[in-house]
């Protein structure tokens, strides 16, 4: 395990000095501070930390919907993309008005595809999430599994450089989650993506990671950065990966002590 980085390309996303406040009663409350992040393209990177660290609103600034008070992110990703970043969220929020097929192709009204074009294009996401059998049904009739795999070929649809995970998977089962876990890793494998997911489960994290950082403290901060070397196909008790899982329990654990 280190914190070292091997690649020589220029980060994909490169974050410097990222502070962000609130307005709350009044007063400003910082919620992360002094924030440095550099995430190589290609990486599958979890971010874990306590409720309430700021691990959601990291991904709001990254999608723009939460603004920074000082510090910079810099993206480098293709001027060309038609979406840089795309975000899954723990509830698929799926429009209920619409069939599978047109909750995939719905991001891609705004870019000025023909309607055969997003048809197509969202047929093929199915596809690539195993959900091509699905493409008529209306929400309701998914299980939440099916639901969340429709709201990952959704985010994929618009074809963004990097996936935005936020808890993607906590709502499901164990075992309907396990199969996710190795379903995203599979497309990750296949789309070459960038994939930045937070999660609260350590077990997951070390699973699917190829690194992981844990954000703690009042106002978060960086408390440790993992590495996880382990090639894939992965084992889920893998001596490395339990091994990686008991050092960031510690870690945790050790921070929130310390708070
Ligand atoms: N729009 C907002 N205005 C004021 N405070 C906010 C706003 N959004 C989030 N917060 C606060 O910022 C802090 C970080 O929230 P955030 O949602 O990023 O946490 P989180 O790490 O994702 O937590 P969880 O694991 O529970 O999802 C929390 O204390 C939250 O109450
Ligand atoms: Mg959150």
């Amino acid at each position: 395990m280190s914190s070292t980085m091997s690649s020589t390309q220029p980060p994909i996303i490169d974050i410097r000095g990222l502070s962000l406040a609130y307005a709350r009663d009044g007063r400003r409350t910082e919620i992360l501070s002094a924030l440095d992040l550099a995430v190589p393209r290609g990486q599958f990177l979890v971010i874990v930390g306590e409720s309430g660290v700021g691990k959601s609103t990291l991904l709001r600034v990254l999608i723009d919907l939460a603004k920074p008070s000082s510090g910079t992110v810099r993206l480098e990703t293709d001027p060309g993309t038609l979406t840089p970043m795309a975000l899954v969220f723990q509830d698929a929020r799926l429009l209920p008005w619409r069939r599978v097929i047109d909750n995939v192709a719905f991001g891609l009204e705004r870019h000025g595809l023909s309607k055969p074009e997003r048809r197509a294009r969202a047929a093929a996401m199915l596809k690539l999430v195993g959900l091509s059998d699905l493409a008529g049904r209306w929400p309701h009739q998914l299980s939440g599994g099916q639901r969340q795999r429709v709201a990952i070929a959704r985010a994929l649809a618009v074809e963004p450089e990097v996936l935005l995970m936020d808890e993607p998977f906590s709502a499901l089962d164990s075992f309907t989650r396990e199969g996710l876990q190795d379903e995203i890793q599979r497309i990750k494998a296949q789309t070459g993506k960038t994939v930045l997911f937070v999660t609260h489960d350590i077990d997951e994290a070390v699973y699917l990671a190829d690194r992981v950082v844990v954000l703690a403290g009042s106002p978060g901060r960086i408390a440790a950065d993992v590495t996880l070397a382990p090639p894939r196909p992965r084992q889920r008790r893998d001596a490395a990966l339990v091994e990686a899982a008991r050092h960031l329990r510690a870690e945790l654990s050790r921070r929130s002590a310390e708070l």
